[in-house]
């Protein structure tokens, strides 16, 4: 059942899509999608995002998603503002498989739900990765775009509405006309 926010998905990529990245940092968030969500997100910094990220509304998308280790030779902590630690492990302990292309979900925009005041660019890899891998690299491309990001009464709301957006995007990219994206 469509929800009412949701726009049609053409049945190729259209223009500005697709929208592809260099690989870029994983940096920290708030570190709610993990502990509050369930749904782990790589956040990345819209200061790296080609220009064509910048036409885009905010909304929820998707795409393909690679990820890269960086030999920094050792691990780091980083101390969220809320005092909670992080541990850069600069994505050295990602296995061969988990460096694949993985489809993605991905938000850009305030997160209303939690009144961000900065853009924020997060994906959600599609696929359940044994550790965190802040301090990666990230390369991805965008290939539609789902639905405006929304403001939302309760986490069980936001939660739900992610769950759908997921299915949406694995149904798509498993179209041949979207499929043939996943080579970054
Ligand atoms: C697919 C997807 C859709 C999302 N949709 C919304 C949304 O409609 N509204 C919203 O406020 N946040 C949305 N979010 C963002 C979550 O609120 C966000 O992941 C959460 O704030 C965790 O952020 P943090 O990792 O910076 O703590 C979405 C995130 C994803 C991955």
């Amino acid at each position: 059942m469509p929800r009412s926010a949701d726009v049609p998905i053409p049945d190729s990529p259209q223009s500005p899509y697709p929208v592809t990245t260099e690989f870029c940092d994983i940096v920290c968030g708030f570190g709610r999608g993990s502990s509050e969500l369930g749904i782990p997100t790589a956040n990345v910094l819209f200061e790296q995002m080609p220009k064509a990220v910048e036409s885009l509304p905010f909304g929820v998308f998707f795409g393909f998603a690679r990820l890269k280790e960086v030999n920094e030779g050792s691990t780091k902590t980083l101390r969220r503002p809320d005092g909670s630690n992080v541990n850069f492990n600069f994505g050295q302990s990602l296995s061969d498989e988990e460096m694949q292309v993985w489809p993605v979900v991905l938000s850009i925009g305030l997160n209303p739900f939690y009144q961000n005041d900065t853009k924020t660019v997060e994906l959600h890899i599609l696929h359940k990765f044994g550790h965190d891998f802040y301090g990666a690299k990230v390369k991805f491309n965008i290939l539609g775009y789902i639905r405006p990001e929304l403001d939302y009464t309760t986490k069980e709301a936001l939660i739900q509405d992610i769950n759908i957006d997921i299915k949406i995007a694995t149904k798509t990219l498993l179209k041949p006309e979207y499929r043939a994206y996943n080579k970054l």
